[in-house]
């Protein structure tokens, strides 16, 4: 008897399977607003943007399309380098972060769009690269993948999580809750293969823990993660935080990214 080759894998809807598995709820605009509010964001993302500059190939690059560019921690070099960056948010706080910033540097050659990945981008110019960096946690992946493609001339790039933030698994084990973490970089490799193109994938090094954590801002992080604490539970993750500064998670983004990028098609 012979075997059947597999069927194809449909690696949109086991995505979109994995985000409801995941309890995932996509967050309004008004989530980011708070967070580019923060002083700190630069500070705590330097090694991440770094790391991110460095693999970025901008050879023959003239212009740059920055999907989800938050408060320009990526737009503002890039911009050093290029003639011209469109950087696009749907965030009103990112994007006054973003304002704040091109100000403050002086920078000319950036045009800030107030849209989100599901508007129409008709009149933002199609870019020689496209770049999505960290901000593709969406409900339709194959769809931004495929618009991200579509108004990249020579290259797109995106990062995407390999993992659950660090210290996560380790709580909900703690705590013996039930967690399912969000789906990986898998989804999208597998569906850049799928729509022709052959994306070339790096690691960057995951960046070193904010072991300044107190005890007080672990338990706020648990309960936004897990929900309410009984009395019990608090103390076992206080007692988690005072045994080993490895054990503890902060605030900097330590988690491993797959930093992918791919030619696209004139
Ligand atoms: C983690 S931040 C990343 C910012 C920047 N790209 C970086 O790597 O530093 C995610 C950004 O994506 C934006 N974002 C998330 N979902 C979006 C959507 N559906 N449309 C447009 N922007 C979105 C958020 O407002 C936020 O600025």
């Amino acid at each position: 008897m012979s075997t059947a080759v597999p069927t194809p894998i449909d690696h949109s809807a086991r995505y979109r399977q994995h985000l409801r598995a995941c309890g995932f709820q996509a967050k309004p605009a008004s989530a980011w607003d708070a967070r580019a509010a923060q002083s700190s964001w630069k500070r705590r993302h330097d090694d991440y943007s770094e790391a991110f500059l460095a693999r970025l190939d901008l050879s023959g690059v003239d212009t740059a399309l920055d999907v989800g560019c938050g408060p320009g921690l990526l737009s503002l070099p890039i911009a050093m380098r290029v003639g011209h960056v469109h950087a696009l948010d749907y965030s009103a706080g990112m994007l006054e972060g973003l304002r704040a910033a091109i100000n403050r540097d002086g920078a000319s050659n950036i045009t800030p769009w107030a849209l989100s990945w599901t508007d129409d981008w008709h009149d933002v110019p199609r870019c020689d690269l496209a770049i999505a960096s960290r901000s593709l946690m969406v409900p339709d992946l194959e769809a931004a993948l495929h618009k991200l493609d579509a108004h990249a001339r020579q290259r797109a790039c995106i990062t995407f999580a390999t993992s659950p933030r660090a210290g996560v698994p380790e709580l909900a084990d703690l705590l013996g809750r039930d967690w399912v973490p969000m789906p990986d970089h898998r989804y999208p490799i597998n569906m850049l293969l799928d729509m022709g193109r052959e994306p070339q994938v790096d690691y960057l090094p995951e960046s070193v823990r904010d072991v300044a954590q107190d005890a007080d801002g672990l338990v706020r992080q648990t309960v936004e993660l897990f929900g309410a604490l009984d009395v019990d539970e608090e103390a076992r993750v206080r007692e988690w935080h005072a045994r080993s500064p490895q054990h503890r998670f902060g605030t900097a983004p330590t988690r491993r990214w797959a930093f992918i990028q791919w030619a696209t098609s004139e």
